[in-house]
């Protein structure tokens, strides 16, 4: 999906990729971390309208301990019931083969993968050290791939942990790379809550695209500190082609203290444009479901570009 590197436009530009894969997290990291408990009927008609805008992945959910997240608790009756589109993939989260069975049992055909790049968000996370979570997720990607179903995994708190602070970048790229000899199609680099700086984000992204190719990453990026933006200008001038989003900004990781709010799909969206860089996705639609939010749920969106927009009617 994503295109050939524009040349000649002058330093940074000249690694941007021409079109951008934009992966929507919102239904599930974005309403993991509200208060509020979305009904299934409500959740259904906010991927309908992120569906509608032209997203074509989305992740609605995550198959892990009701228990230890308690909006994620009807994923499997959340996938049954989710609207067949051509070319629109929904994806969700498995942490280990229970979550699998029950991803298998509901029809999920499009899986993540959890991994921390440190051990203490690792056990507050998942409840398992690092290896422990890797000889697992081992298990689900061998079965998940017997199934026909297509992976993707998350690299957590890769740029920086909110409980021990700095991560080895080499630490990071061996989970990536551990991931790939799994089968997974796609590692995402997560900065959990918006620790990195954007040297830091380029560096990984040279190093990740070198070893991998651009297919294979996709960088997930949290606006916790107000640089989400500026990672993702990053990571583009180095040739990233996925970047994930959240509709809204809504959300983040109930387990890594402060990860509230993932960048906002309607400013990345907004800048890619300014970029030339395009994603098939309709700026109005998502700002109209990310009015939904506010107007239906009452959610608070911090977006700047969707507070922009509702000024601006
Ligand atoms: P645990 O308490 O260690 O579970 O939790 P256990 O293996 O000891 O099992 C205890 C019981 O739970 C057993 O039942 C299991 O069957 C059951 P019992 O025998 O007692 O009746 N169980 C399950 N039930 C339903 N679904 C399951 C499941 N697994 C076990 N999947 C566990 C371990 C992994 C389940 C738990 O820690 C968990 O669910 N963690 C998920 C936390 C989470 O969702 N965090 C947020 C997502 S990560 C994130 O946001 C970061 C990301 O966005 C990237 C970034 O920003 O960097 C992806
Ligand atoms: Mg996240």
């Amino acid at each position: 999906m994503s295109g050939a590197v524009r040349q000649g436009e002058g330093t940074g530009a000249a690694r941007r990729p021409r079109t951008v894969r934009l992966f929507e997290v919102g239904p599930r990291d974005g309403l993991q971390n509200e208060a509020l408990l979305v009904p299934l009927e409500q959740k259904l008609r906010f991927v309908e309208r992120l569906v509608a805008a032209g997203l074509t992945d989305i992740e609605v959910g995550a198959f892990v301990h009701p228990r230890w997240v308690p909006q994620m608790a009807d994923a499997d009756e959340l996938v049954r019931r989710l609207p067949a589109r051509d070319g629109v993939r929904y994806w969700a989260l498995v942490p280990n083969e229970r979550g699998l069975d029950r991803a298998l049992a509901a029809g999920a055909m499009h899986l993540g993968l959890l991994a921390s790049a440190s051990e203490t968000h690792s056990r507050k996370n998942i409840n398992r050290s690092i290896d422990v979570v890797q000889a697992e997720n081992r298990r689900v990607a061998a079965r998940a791939l017997a199934a026909g179903v297509t992976l993707r995994g998350y690299v957590s708190v890769a740029f920086g942990c909110p409980y021990e602070g700095d991560v080895p970048l080499d630490r990071v790229l061996r989970l990536a790379e551990e991931y790939l000899e799994l089968g997974v199609a796609q590692v995402a680099l997560g900065d959990t809550t918006g620790m990195a700086g954007p040297d830091q984000i380029r560096r990984a992204a040279r190093r990740a695209l070198d070893a991998f190719g651009a297919e294979r990453v996709a960088f997930h990026l949290h606006d916790t500190r107000g640089t989400g933006l500026v990672h993702a200008l990053a990571a583009l001038e180095e040739g990233v082609t996925t970047l994930d989003a959240s509709t809204g900004g809504i959300g983040g990781c109930p387990y890594a203290p402060g990860a509230a709010g993932n960048l906002a799909t309607e400013d990345l969206l907004y800048l890619l444009e300014r970029l030339g860089i395009g994603t098939g996705i309709d700026l109005d639609g998502i700002v109209a479901a990310s009015q939904w939010l506010c107007d239906e749920l009452g959610l608070a969106i911090p977006s700047r570009y969707f507070r922009f927009a509702m000024a601006d009617r």
